[in-house]
């Protein structure tokens, strides 16, 4: 038998008995028939699978589900539909497609008031004695095509120092959809993207055409290591000071970071990893092939890169709201203009990574936008 005929059974033997849609759920009747509702949820999936042409509905599936088992007018109306569906198999294509259409109400209502939650709790946290001092960089942070708040932060670390060449090299680039660069890019900077994965440079190459044209942005697959990136970084035509140097490679980031001669970047933002909370300081040992397992097993302490960073001249300015990125700006310009101590302690955020679910207002497509 097929799903679908499977679920098509088991919706007009139990749900259509089972499910009071109908009529407004009573306080007792409510749990059991969320439970039930629950479970036709999952045998409507079951059913959209064996849909042919139903793969985009079936993609968004698990998370709507959860989102329209919290909401219980959307249960209501999700219950008549299934009910629909179970009872009228002429009219089952149609209450499909509406029922297709709440899931996707449902996941736009989530989404929102996921946005609402991530403000909230950011704004909870601004609102503490701690991030009084106009120096702390946190309240700077907001998000334009930064994974998080980056963007912000690093706005406002320019603004204090200002800028020179406006050069970047950021690496562990990704497809460039959530990159520390893309806004100065889009602001008519120039730099070089590096990442080890040939197809997400190819996505680039299309995704950023404009930029490659008009030879602003130079992007290439390469597999990074502490010995090979002194010459990948040289061999694209950059060395000395440069204005900003980011890294994302979710592993030996410390070790990269530290085997940087060629050039002189005036700030560093790198990844920490901010479950090994201060004093700790720790990073994974050297493994030039290794790369992210999805753990918590990746990367330094903040503790490890404040004290690689003062080796090699540099000073903890802040981190940023998601526990993710730590920033540096070279001694001989930070001056007074960032919160003491530049200590791991002062400047540690916890791991937020839900705040890489925050958005920047509408789907985000980098320019080109024409300076005015
Ligand atoms: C987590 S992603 C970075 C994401 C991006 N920075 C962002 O904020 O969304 C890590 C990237 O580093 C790349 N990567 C990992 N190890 C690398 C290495 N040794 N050399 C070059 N790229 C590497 C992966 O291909 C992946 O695109």
């Amino acid at each position: 038998m097929s799903n679908t005929a499977q679920a098509e059974n088991t919706y007009n033997s139990g749900l259509a008995t089972n499910c009071a849609v109908d009529a407004p759920p009573s306080a007792g009747a409510h749990s059991d028939q969320q439970g039930a509702l629950s479970q036709a949820l999952h045998l409507a999936g079951a059913a959209l699978r064996g849909q042919p042409g139903s793969a985009e509905a079936l993609a968004s599936y698990t998370a709507i589900l959860d989102a329209v088992a919290r909401h219980e007018e959307a249960m209501v109306a999700f219950g008549k539909l299934l009910v629909a569906c179970a009872n009228d198999a002429a009219g089952q294509s149609s209450a499909l497609k509406r029922l297709i259409e709440i899931e996707n109400i449902a996941a736009t209502r989530l989404d929102q008031l996921t946005q609402v939650g991530l403000l909230q709790s950011w704004n909870e946290e601004l609102g503490k004695p701690r991030h009084a001092d106009p120096k702390r960089l946190l309240r700077y942070g907001f998000k334009v095509y930064s994974q998080c708040d980056e963007d912000g932060i690093i706005q406002e670390i320019f603004r204090r120092i200002g800028t020179t060449n406006q050069v970047f090299v950021e690496f562990g680039v990704e497809a460039g959809s959530e990159c520390n660069s893309v806004k100065l890019l889009v602001e008519g900077w120039r730099g070089l993207w590096l990442d080890g994965q040939q197809q997400l440079i190819d996505q680039i190459r299309k995704n950023f055409k404009p930029f490659i044209d008009n030879g602003k942005l130079a992007a290439s697959q390469a597999f990074i290591t502490a010995e090979n990136i002194d010459v990948l970084i040289a061999n694209a035509g950059v060395t000395g000071e440069i204005d900003f140097l980011t890294i994302d490679i979710d592993h030996n980031d410390y070790w990269v970071w530290k085997a940087i001669n060629v050039i002189s970047p005036r700030v560093v933002a790198i990844e920490y990893n901010a479950t090994m909370h201060p004093p700790v300081s720790v990073v994974v040992p050297y493994e030039p092939n290794r790369t992210w397992n999805g753990t918590n097993y990746f990367g330094a302490s903040l503790e490890a890169l404040v004290r690689l960073g003062r080796s090699k001249g540099y000073r903890l300015v802040g981190c940023n709201f998601a526990g993710t990125n730590a920033f540096f700006v070279r001694d001989d310009l930070a001056g007074d203009l960032f919160l003491d101590p530049a200590t791991a302690e002062e400047h540690y955020e916890p791991p937020r990574y839900y705040f890489g679910y925050l958005k920047a207002g509408h789907r985000p497509q980098p320019g080109p936008y024409v300076t005015v």
